[in-house]
């Protein structure tokens, strides 16, 4: 997969370098390019941000280096710093059918980014990240990016960062480790929180026994299909107590007849293969 970012803080992206998603880079799994938008500027200062029509705080991204910056990282000459486009299409986008990139632009005010979405974006051949800071990009830019991308504003959650800098972070991770190979054993993509629309059971190590405090028993009982059944329920307790609202998108259809006990004493029942909570629960 290929990976552009563009940002007026390429160094703030520099964590992109550590762990598995550096590893994903140095090991030719993941192609992925940081670039500074103030090299797609003509003025002398540099400068990327004006103040917003209409008035208010703030200022706002100005479109020409966004648009700039964009064409040239779809055409693959983004190496070409300072040899700004000539105004005209990026070259690996146009109407010629070929698959768009993908265009994620982090927002509070984008759809909201999550497990499914990082799956569906690992898919893509090309993401490109536009990094806004201040009070965002000037909105032209999206709509002259849709004839040459696939624009998704994105969001990470109902809160406001500084810039899309640390959601970029966040995101790339999530994607990155999606992709073949980057993480070691991808059992364990499988059994982890969102995976199957619920939240992850605890986990224990050793020692058995830690400050008066032990390791439930049945973990220790060597009994797997047990274990799974403590597992399972664990995630269902976890979800109700810290996020019922997967629970109304959870298919419960086809649970057995344990499941839906473990369910009923949570205050749940189903109903239409739909989990329901009672009144009175
Ligand atoms: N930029 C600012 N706030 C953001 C958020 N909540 N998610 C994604 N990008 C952002």
């Amino acid at each position: 997969m290929r990976i552009d970012v563009v940002s007026i803080f390429p160094e703030y992206l520099a964590p992109l370098e550590l762990s598995l998603i550096g590893k994903a880079r140095q090991d030719g799994l993941l192609d992925l390019k940081v670039h500074d938008l103030r090299d797609y500027t003509t003025d002398r200062h540099r400068t990327v941000d004006d103040t917003p029509y209409g008035g208010g705080a703030g200022m706002v991204m100005k479109p020409e280096p966004w648009a700039q910056a964009l064409t040239a990282v779809a055409a693959g000459r983004s190496g070409d710093a300072g040899a700004p486009d000539d105004g005209g299409t990026p070259e690996s986008a146009g109407p010629d059918g070929a698959a768009k990139p993908v265009l994620i632009v982090p927002s509070p005010a984008g759809e909201r980014f999550t497990q499914a979405t990082a799956h569906q974006l690992a898919e893509e051949d090309q993401l490109v990240f536009a990094c806004g800071r201040y009070e965002g990009i000037d909105e032209r830019v999206l709509e002259w990016a849709a004839e040459h991308f696939t624009v998704r504003p994105m969001s990470l959650g109902d809160y406001v960062l500084n810039g899309g800098e640390v959601a970029v972070l966040a995101m790339v991770e999530a994607i990155g480790r999606l992709l073949p190979g980057v993480v070691g054993n991808p059992e364990s993509l499988v059994e982890e929180s969102h995976s199957d629309g619920l939240l992850e059971y605890p986990v224990y190590t050793k020692p058995s026994s830690w400050r008066d405090r032990d390791v439930p028993a049945v973990l220790l009982s060597g009994n797997h299909g047990k274990i799974a059944q403590w597992r399972r329920h664990e995630q269902y307790r976890r979800t109700a107590e810290r996020r019922p609202d997967l629970l109304v998108e959870f298919d419960a259809g086809k649970l057995p007849r344990a499941d839906r006990t473990a369910f009923s004493d949570l205050g749940y029942d189903v109903v239409d293969g739909r989990l329901l909570r009672r009144p009175d629960a």
